[in-house]
């Protein structure tokens, strides 16, 4: 599969590719502090800086390593941009050049108070879903949306009203405003990550490659035997690209109001990612849409470092052992493999003899779904999505619905430990109060600077990974998202609300709205995945509320008692271990307890 572990998750593989530490300098690693560095920050992504020589500037170094990984998994790589262009003249442009007219801006937006109704995100404009699929399907249904069925690589979308249980939207309810956000996203659609523990593009392709001569396609598959493998590695893809700016321009036209706190108070927002470059890359493109160009001197950038052994809440798996180890990922696996030769095998039968002179296995058949999400959303278009029917792709939702429960949320003993630091800083930034111990991922350096770390603002955005989200939800105890139990490797269930497509696609965003409410005295919270509201019903004190709204005081409550009784040296390195399979279970993304 493909983030899984390491990537997305945990991260023995550090060293690979050229997407991390090697690729940012240290300079701007820790806390853009000066305006001039996020400057700068934004010039290597978008401009020649005006101030180099010929020759010197204008391309990065880190593009090119980006744009001809060194794996063996492409059978076709385009070197752009050249190493050394002839035609690079800084002087002759300018960046800056005077006579911009006038600029003068109007007041800020506030969508989500203003309008009658909530503009809903459909997905993936510039994408193309197959123009005919495998009619196999008994019952097909004419509004069967392939890009939903692709769970952590479907690219985000609006879910349905009550998708989560509560017949209620992300507007503003009644009688109440918006003070505050806290939002968490996800990266954009990214390139296969490197690890793969089952299935994995590159590496099939590579596979392929290798026995070249020796097989030929035909039928449905006939088009492989033209067929390149395009897909770099890691970092974002155009359309990853558009998702972040994207939602900068929607998170401005609904809270754009949230601003003039800052104003007020004479600051600047403070928003966070890490160090690995698509998550850089996202919280940039992210800026250019929530900010504008220029967005230097309009917030500052953390840049927190994602690396073995750094603390951080944002990649909590880079302190957490026990999130490291192998056995983890095995016993999701172990789930995916049993569902995949189930769902699979009549692709499996269809799909295998078509190719000659190779034996295609279960999981190469798995690969060819990835195949299709991965190339949509990095070239646009994948052959490979007409191969399957309907049902194989609810099939391959689901599996990824397994994997994630078992590895990342609330089947997973080191979900709640790894989204413990998230909430530590969740709660400080409520209650305007700083953390005041640090035993967890929280990062006392960056933690305890109220100018890394601000408290008492209105608008907060952090940027991570889909297996951290999937970590947070699970430690907030938003148990009405676990309500069906243990996933069973055998059957899909017929009603249940956790789905990866809906909780930690590509780009998804999570919502901590701050609401004051004429009816209540109390400041309320309330929590928005993907525009589905979620009851708090599974927090401790926070009352069935038809808009999902709970007091601050009973959330931060719950949460000083979730970090109580979370305890991370266990957790993440505690002698505890968990036999695969069935034989043990948690609902709740914790360990088992010490006898
Ligand atoms: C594919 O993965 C297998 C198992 O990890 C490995 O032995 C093989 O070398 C890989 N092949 C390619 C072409 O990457
Ligand atoms: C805290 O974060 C800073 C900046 O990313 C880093 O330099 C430091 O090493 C981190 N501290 C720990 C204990 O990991
Ligand atoms: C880093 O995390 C460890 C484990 O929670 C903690 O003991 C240590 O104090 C933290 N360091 C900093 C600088 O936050
Ligand atoms: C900014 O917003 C925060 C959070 O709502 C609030 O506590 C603070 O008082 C506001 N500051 C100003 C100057 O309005
Ligand atoms: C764990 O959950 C699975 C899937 O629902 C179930 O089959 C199994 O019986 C459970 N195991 C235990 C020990 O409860
Ligand atoms: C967390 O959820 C569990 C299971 O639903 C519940 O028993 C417990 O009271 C909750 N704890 C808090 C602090 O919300
Ligand atoms: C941190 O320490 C406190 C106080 O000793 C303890 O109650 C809590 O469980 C610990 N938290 C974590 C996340 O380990």
């Amino acid at each position: 599969m493909d983030d899984y572990k390491d990537v997305e998750s945990s991260g023995e593989l550090k060293q690979h590719s050229a997407t991390d530490s090697d690729t940012h300098p240290k300079l701007y690693v820790v806390v853009a502090f000066l305006t001039g560095a996020i400057a700068s920050i934004g010039a290597q992504y978008i401009f020649c800086t005006p101030q180099s020589g010929v020759n010197t500037v204008s391309v990065p170094q880190r593009s090119i390593e980006v744009f001809a990984p060194p794996y063996a998994g492409s059978s076709e790589v385009h070197h752009f941009p050249p190493a050394s262009p002839t035609n690079v003249f800084p002087s002759l442009f300018p960046t800056d050049v005077g006579h911009a007219g006038p600029t003068p801006t109007g007041a800020e937006a506030g969508l989500i108070a203003t309008a009658p109704s909530y503009p809903v995100h459909s997905g993936a404009p510039h994408l193309v879903s197959p123009a005919s699929m495998n009619k196999g399907d008994k019952h097909k249904s004419s509004n069967f949306d392939i890009f939903k069925h692709w769970g952590n690589l479907s690219p985000w979308f609006s879910v349905e009203r009550g998708a989560f249980g509560l017949d209620s939207g992300p507007e503003v309810p009644e009688t109440c405003s918006i003070t505050g956000l806290h939002l968490v996203h996800r990266h954009g659609a990214r390139y296969p990550t490197q690890f793969a523990s089952f299935g994995g593009p590159a590496n099939f392709s590579g596979r392929l490659n290798q026995a070249a001569a020796g097989w030929k396609a035909h039928g449905d598959l006939k088009f492989m035997n033209e067929w390149t493998y395009k897909l770099g590695e890691e970092v974002l893809t155009p359309f990853g690209r558009q998702q972040l700016f994207d939602l900068g321009v929607a998170t401005r036209i609904k809270y754009g109001f949230l601003l003039k706190n800052f104003s007020e108070s004479n600051t600047l927002p403070v928003f966070r990612t890490e160090s690995q470059d698509r998550m850089l890359a996202s919280a940039l493109n992210f800026a250019i849409g929530f900010f504008g160009y220029p967005f230097e001197g309009q917030y500052q950038q953390s840049i927190t470092i994602e690396e073995k052994g750094f603390n951080n809440t944002l990649a909590p798996y880079k302190t957490c052992n026990n999130a490291d180890d192998k056995a983890k990922s095995d016993r999701a696996i172990w789930y995916v493999r049993r569902w995949a030769d189930i769902y699979l095998k009549d692709a499996h039968a269809r799909l295998a003899p078509q190719l000659k002179g190779y034996d295609l296995s279960i999981e190469d058949i798995y690969t060819l779904q990835q195949m299709c999400a991965y190339e949509t959303v990095a070239i646009g278009y994948s052959k490979f999505c007409e191969l399957f029917t309907e049902d194989e792709w609810k099939g391959f939702d689901y599996s990824l619905d397994l994997y994630f429960w078992y590895d990342s949320a609330f089947g997973s003993p080191v979900a709640r430990v790894q989204g413990i630091g998230y909430v530590q800083e969740l709660v400080a930034r409520l209650t305007h109060t700083p953390i005041a111990v640090h035993n967890s991922s929280t990062n006392a350096t960056l933690n305890d600077n109220p100018v890394t770390f601000p408290l008492g603002q209105s608008l907060y955005v952090d940027a991570t990974h889909e297996v951290v989200v999937l970590n947070i939800l699970t430690a907030l105890n938003l148990t009405t998202l676990a309500a069906e139990g243990p996933l069973p490797a055998d059957h899909i269930p017929k009603h249940r609300t956790f789905k990866v497509s809906h909780l930690a696609p590509f780009a998804t965003n999570v919502h901590f709205q701050v609401l004051a409410c004429d009816s209540v005295a109390e400041p309320q919270i309330r929590v928005i995945v993907n525009d589905g509201a979620v009851p708090l019903t599974g927090i401790k004190g926070c009352p069935a509320h038809k808009d999902g709204l709970c007091p601050v005081s009973t959330f931060v409550d719950a949460m000083r008692e979730m970090i109580r009784d979370t305890d991370w040296a266990w957790g993440c390195h505690g002698a505890w271990s968990v036999p695969e399979g069935t034989q043990w279970n948690t609902t709740v993304g914790y360990p088992p307890l010490p006898q």
